[in-house]
């Protein structure tokens, strides 16, 4: 019968729940933007306890909107609980930062918590849990998250660099007057902070003609290695500066894209951008794409960003002494 061939329903955590990403990311869970169409989903959404209330409005929301696809909602203030049997797990719980400051300035407040959710995670979620770290510094967090949830697969613990891939891409579609749609495999090195280094090295448009690389169709690396990659860079500081508040419904929505193309895989002969922990080989559900010819300029830009994850890895470090 088509009843017994339904999917069993996939838990999805999502942590900060009853903020601004939050409450732009639920709903889209709930649609199958994240896991697909067809994928029952049972949400557990956490926040803390000055939040609780907001966080249940979030919760009858959900109820009252009758997704067909929602199985289940939790909301709690309890880490412990909203780990339980987690498939995945978006951490979007923290402080964000605010005009002015740099990613890393809300480190102090952030990474304790990834310090103590890494232990709840550990402990209540699936044994497969796949977990995508967005709350800032988001690459620092996720490095200790796995550093205090050693059984979890470190390949299964990632940090979203997907906003400024579907940046960089949006900039390459403006810039040109193509579809989105139409270019691929830009491609985010490092830090998800002002030293990331968005390559279109390797990028291409669909075009009438066949493929084509972008450094071709723009025919302006002045523009490229300059204003483009200072744009992609800036964004989430132009965003704070014309709204006051960080990004959140482009923020989510690359959330989800991020897990479903982990989940589900990306097409044949096309990559997206995801903060990864680095061990340099192939992995058996996400791979990094291995033989890229690395240019002086790209070399230059990668060693900053690495210096600066190196920089703020000792300082996660000394705010969790
Ligand atoms: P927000 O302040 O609107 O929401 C954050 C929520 O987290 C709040 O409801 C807060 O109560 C909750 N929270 C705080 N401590 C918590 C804890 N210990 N456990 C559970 N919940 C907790 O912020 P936002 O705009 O939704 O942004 C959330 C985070 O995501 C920020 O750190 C922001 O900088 C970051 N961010 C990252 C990206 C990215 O691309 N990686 C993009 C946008 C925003
Ligand atoms: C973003 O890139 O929009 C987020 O990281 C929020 C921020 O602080 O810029």
């Amino acid at each position: 019968s088509f009843l017994s061939m339904e999917k069993e329903p996939v838990t999805v955590l999502v942590t900060g729940a009853a903020g601004q990403i939050g409450y732009a990311i639920v709903p889209m869970i709930a649609r199958g933007a994240m896991l697909g169409p067809d994928q029952p989903v049972i949400l557990h959404m956490l926040d803390i306890e000055p939040a609780a209330e907001s966080l249940n409005g979030v919760k009858m929301e959900l109820i009252d909107a009758a997704f067909p696809l929602l199985r289940g909602v939790v909301a709690t203030t309890d880490v412990q609980e909203a780990c339980k049997g987690v498939n995945i797990a978006v951490m979007v719980g923290g402080f964000p930062r605010k005009e002015g400051m740099e990613r890393k300035d809300v480190m102090s407040k952030n990474v304790s918590i990834y310090k103590a959710q890494a232990s709840a995670l550990e402990k209540n979620a699936a044994a497969d849990v796949k977990v995508l770290v967005v709350a800032n510094p988001a690459n620092t967090n996720a490095l200790i998250l796995k550093e205090f949830a050693p059984s979890i697969p470190e390949k299964n613990i990632t940090c979203l660099t997907r906003l400024d891939h579907n940046r960089a891409l949006g900039q390459i579609s403006e810039k040109l007057n193509v579809h989105v749609g139409d270019v691929k495999n830009v491609i985010i090195w490092g830090n998800h902070s002002s030293t990331q280094y968005p390559d279109v090295n390797h990028a291409t448009v669909t075009t009438s003609g066949g493929e084509k690389p972008v450094r071709e169709l723009v025919a302006n690396d002045q523009w490229l290695n300059t204003e483009f990659i200072t744009t992609v860079q800036q964004r989430g500081a132009a965003i704070i500066k014309a709204r006051k508040l960080s990004s959140a419904l482009s923020a989510a929505s690359s959330a989800c894209d991020h897990i479903r193309d982990w989940v589900l895989g990306t097409p044949k002969g096309s990559w997206v951008s995801m903060g990864v922990y680095s061990d340099g080989s192939y992995g058996i559900q996400w791979s990094i794409v291995q033989g890229l010819k690395i240019d002086e300029f790209s070399r230059g830009k990668l060693d900053a960003t690495a210096q600066e994850l190196i920089e703020e890895k000792s300082l996660a470090h000394s705010c969790l002494n």
